[in-house]
Order: C-alpha cells, then structure tokens, then sequence
C-alpha cells in the first residue's frame, strides 16, 4: 500500500478550504493529464488581492492535500506577486509552495500537486480576462506549458 507521510494524511482527512465561491471573481477546472482526477478552483479577489481561495476536489489523498496547501498559501497575496519572475520561476515556486508544506511526496504521485497549480494559473487568466487585462491573462497561460515537464516526474517508477 502507498505510504503517505502524516502531513499528507492530515490536509487529506481534515482538508482547508474545501467548497465553492459564488460569483467567483476567478474560477477554473483541471482534469489531471495524467490521471484524470478532477479539481474545481474559485477565487475571490478584490484590489489585486486573493481575499479568500475554495475548491472542489475528486482527487487522491495528494491532490486534495495539495489543494488544501494552495488555497491556504494564496490567501491575502497579491496577484500581480504571484506571478513576478521568469516563467520557470514562478512555476516552481508555486509548486514548491505546496511541495515545501507537504513535505516527501511519493514518486508515483508527483503527477497531483502541478494540476494543482495549474487549476490556479487557469483561475487567474479567468480572472484577468473578465477585467479586460488581456495582457495579464496571456501571461497567466503562458505559464501553463511550462507545467508540463512536472507533470513527467515519477513516471518511470510507476
Ligand atoms: Fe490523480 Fe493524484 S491527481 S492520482
């Protein structure tokens, strides 16, 4: 059986966050490319800033983990901080938000905390796009290929 770290367990059995926003100002959908678990994302923003973060998860004990880590993260951030930095950069360092909180993450669920991070960067182009900042949302999705070479970690243990 999968042996999952106490970290882990504990966001998977008591997750944060969990639920919907209505008229959410930034919302987004993933099915993971690799697995096809889904996750439901809702933003509520106000002057740049992330005031409150929910999701909906049919996902493995890491996906919601991770999803529990994320939207605690992203509260009270800026958007525009969220994305500064090289377009490697600042994927990384979202990931490593989740990654960092939860600690070892076994090889063969490495593919879960990057859908993560992309239902995000897919809520923030959202986001952007209602405001009528187009610039702002093609940068949010540029950053989603980047993802990609993530989602590939692990593969070969399975
Ligand atoms: Fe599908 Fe974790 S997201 S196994």
């Amino acid at each position: 059986m999968l042996e999952l770290n106490e970290k882990i367990k504990d966001h998977f059995r008591n997750p944060h966050n969990v639920g919907e926003i209505e008229n959410a100002e930034g919302m987004g959908a993933i099915n993971n490319p690799v697995c096809g678990d889904t996750t439901k994302l809702y933003l509520r923003i106000k002057d740049g800033l992330v005031e409150d973060a929910k999701f909906l998860s049919f996902g493995c004990a890491v996906t919601i983990a991770s999803a529990s880590v994320l939207t605690d993260k992203i509260k009270g951030k800026e958007i525009s901080k969220l994305l500064s930095g090289t377009d490697e950069e600042v994927v990384k360092r979202l990931i490593s938000l989740i990654e960092n909180e939860l600690g070892e993450i076994p090889p063969i669920k490495l593919h879960c905390p990057p859908a993560t991070v992309q239902v995000l960067l897919e809520s923030i182009a959202g986001y952007f796009e209602k405001e009528g900042k187009s610039e702002m949302s093609s940068r949010a999705k540029t950053l989603i290929p980047q993802i990609s070479e993530y989602y590939k970690r692990g593969r070969e243990e399975e």
